[in-house]
């Protein structure tokens, strides 16, 4: 097994395929009265985030309370990162309190592999940047297999705003691993030119969402990321709304199994109408409650269990 989960690239398939079978294990707990495991008594799993964030952060202390680890919270804000401490330091601070494993998400690119090389514990990257988010691929792709039955073959449409979206390029690593087909799709000003390419072979890229979506099996929206953008990528909402939002009319183009998803938080009615966000095919808070079995599986497999019987 591997120490640290820094990127959708860190997982061959059958890490990653290991990782979702134990995710499925861990659901099983959800349905009992007691939600908790021993399996990380004694340990102690840090959640250090230096941006915002609802599911991710919730998630991962819940999925560290349901295997009975220590949890402690740090949000750069409140924090000594306000009388100009680093992330360095920081982190050593961290170490010295004993962390058997720190989840971070950080607006640099890049920070949880610094991380990585500062501290004994495991480091999982819980959103860096604009570069990867590898937790959030996997539920995603929990989530695909969970309703599809399969990852192989799918065709996986990712729309939107790609160029900021660490979510995307870490559901092309991991899709593209475990056999999926991507295509990118959104106005070439969102989508990096290389991005294909540097990513996986096969990736394919359109500007065209109308003649994307009838051989679509799964429709992932992704966040216009308005704190991201210091230019103008478009006209203006309605116009990105009009060529790639995904509304009622557009969502009837589907083939009937395809399924929605988006990895929250939403712009209703920009890149997705809220009749479709709340329509049955939206797997959106599906999405949300997966997030915590996969991030149990990734705590317990990174911290030493083994895989089948996990939920024991
Ligand atoms: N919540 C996801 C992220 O942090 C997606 C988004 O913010 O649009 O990357
Ligand atoms: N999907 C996701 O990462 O959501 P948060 O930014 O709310 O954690």
């Amino acid at each position: 097994m591997i120490k640290h989960l820094l990127s959708g690239a860190d997982l061959d398939a059958e890490t990653a395929t290991l990782i979702l079978d134990t995710a499925a294990e861990m659901a099983t707990l959800a349905g009992r009265e007691v939600k908790k495991l021993p399996t990380l008594r004694g340990r102690t799993v840090v959640n250090l985030f230096y941006e915002d964030s609802t599911r991710t952060r919730i998630s991962f202390e819940a999925a560290a309370k349901r295997l009975s680890a220590d949890v402690i919270n740090f949000s750069a804000k409140g924090s000594s990162v306000s009388k100009g401490e680093s992330l360095k330091d920081t982190a050593l601070t961290l170490q010295a309190m004993g962390a058997d494993a720190v989840v971070i998400r950080h607006p640099a690119s890049g920070a949880p592999h610094r991380l990585a090389n500062w501290i004994d514990g495991s480091v999982v990257n819980a959103g860096d940047g604009t570069h990867e988010h590898p937790t959030q691929a996997l539920l995603d792709a929990y989530t695909m297999r969970s309703r599809l039955g399969r990852l192989a073959g799918l065709h996986v449409a990712v729309v939107g705003d790609v160029l900021h979206s660490r979510v995307a390029r870490s559901n092309v690593l991991l899709l593209s691993t475990l056999g999926a087909k991507v295509t990118l799709v959104g106005p070439p000003t969102l989508i990096p030119v290389d991005i294909a390419t540097a990513l996986a072979p096969g990736v394919q890229v359109s500007y065209d969402l109308d003649a994307v979506l009838p051989t679509a099996d799964v429709v992932m929206m992704l966040r216009v990321q308005r704190e991201r953008m210091a230019d103008s990528y478009f006209p203006s909402a309605r116009e990105y709304a009009r060529r790639y939002g995904l509304d009622a009319p557009r969502m009837r183009r589907l083939a009937e199994h395809a399924i929605v998803m988006h990895p929250g938080p939403m712009n209703r009615g920009m890149e997705i109408a809220a009749e479709v966000a709340d329509s049955p095919r939206s797997t959106i808070v599906e999405q949300v409650a997966n997030g915590v079995s996969v991030r149990m599986a990734v705590l317990y497999l990174l911290l030493g269990g083994r895989g089948a019987g996990a939920a024991q």
